[in-house]
């Protein structure tokens, strides 16, 4: 993709991941958009960065997709790039009383509603890029986050299947792969011993001026090419109390 004049929405580009995009995009020259749940987090990433268009929208309600994108088309009609950023993790186990509950919010927010607004974008006539963000975790799941690694892995095989489906179109299709970074994914202090999103997006951006589709670092770079014995070998390091 070209890396500057683009106008760009980010779901979840308040906090994280999505933020880190958001700085180094307006920083590269592009207009972004962003849009998320908490208003508080809207206010301080506008107030970081003035130019940042921002959205509240709960993107688990389906009702509230559909007018995010009505919205795009008639006041950002020339908006080319789409980045599915936005998810959460529940860390439970099936016997978690909230089980059934916590993986339908994990299915509809990582899987629905990406996949939703993947149907309405390509419909804007002027859209170049999708950019859908799986996880290290597409290709071993680590147990405590079941579904969480469940819905990345299906992510993860939708992205390989709308690469091949848009490419006719001429709309390119991205997958950011992250390994575990210190976020507040899942929860405060879950991933304090993560490295800091601020190298992850360095080298992303290093890896999109090579034209990659697949951007990987540190540890899913090695995930992703696996065989599967090694990720058998992986699953088995992760998991080392049985
Ligand atoms: N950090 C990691 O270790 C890691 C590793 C691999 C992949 N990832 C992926 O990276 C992406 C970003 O995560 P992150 O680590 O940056 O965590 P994060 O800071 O918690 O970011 C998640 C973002 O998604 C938004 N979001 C969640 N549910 C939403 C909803 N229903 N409607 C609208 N926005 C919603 C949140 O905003 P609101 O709460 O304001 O709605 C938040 O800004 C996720 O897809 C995650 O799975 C993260």
């Amino acid at each position: 993709m070209k890396l500057s004049g683009n106008k760009i929405l980010i779901t979840g580009g308040a906090s994280g991941i999505g933020l880190g995009l958001t700085e180094r995009f307006i920083l590269d020259g592009n207009t972004v958009i962003i849009c998320g749940r908490r208003e508080s987090a809207l206010i301080e990433a506008s107030t970081k960065l003035p130019s940042v268009i921002t959205r509240q929208v709960d993107l688990s309600d389906g009702a509230e997709r559909l007018a995010l994108f009505e919205w795009v088309k008639s006041e950002h009609p020339d908006l080319n790039v789409l980045v599915n950023n936005a998810g959460i993790q529940n860390w439970m186990s099936v016997d978690d009383p909230k089980f059934l509950e916590k993986t339908k919010n994990e299915i509809v927010t990582n899987i629905e509603a990406p996949l939703h607004l993947t149907h309405l974008f390509v419909q804007l006539p002027q859209l170049t890029t999708v950019i859908n963000v799986t996880s290290g975790l597409s290709f071993a799941p680590f147990a405590k986050v079941p579904v969480y690694s469940a819905t990345k892995a299906f992510f993860h095989s939708f992205t390989w299947s709308l690469r091949h489906l848009l490419k006719p179109k001429g709309i390119e299709v991205i997958e950011l792969i992250p390994p575990a970074l210190n976020t507040d994914l899942g929860g405060k202090g879950l991933h304090d011993h993560a490295p800091p999103v601020s190298e992850f997006i360095v080298s992303i951006f290093e890896q999109l001026k090579e034209g990659k589709d697949e951007l990987t670092f540190e540890s899913s770079e090695s995930r992703s090419k696996a065989s599967a014995e090694e990720l058998k070998n992986y699953f088995r390091l992760m998991h080392p109390e049985n």
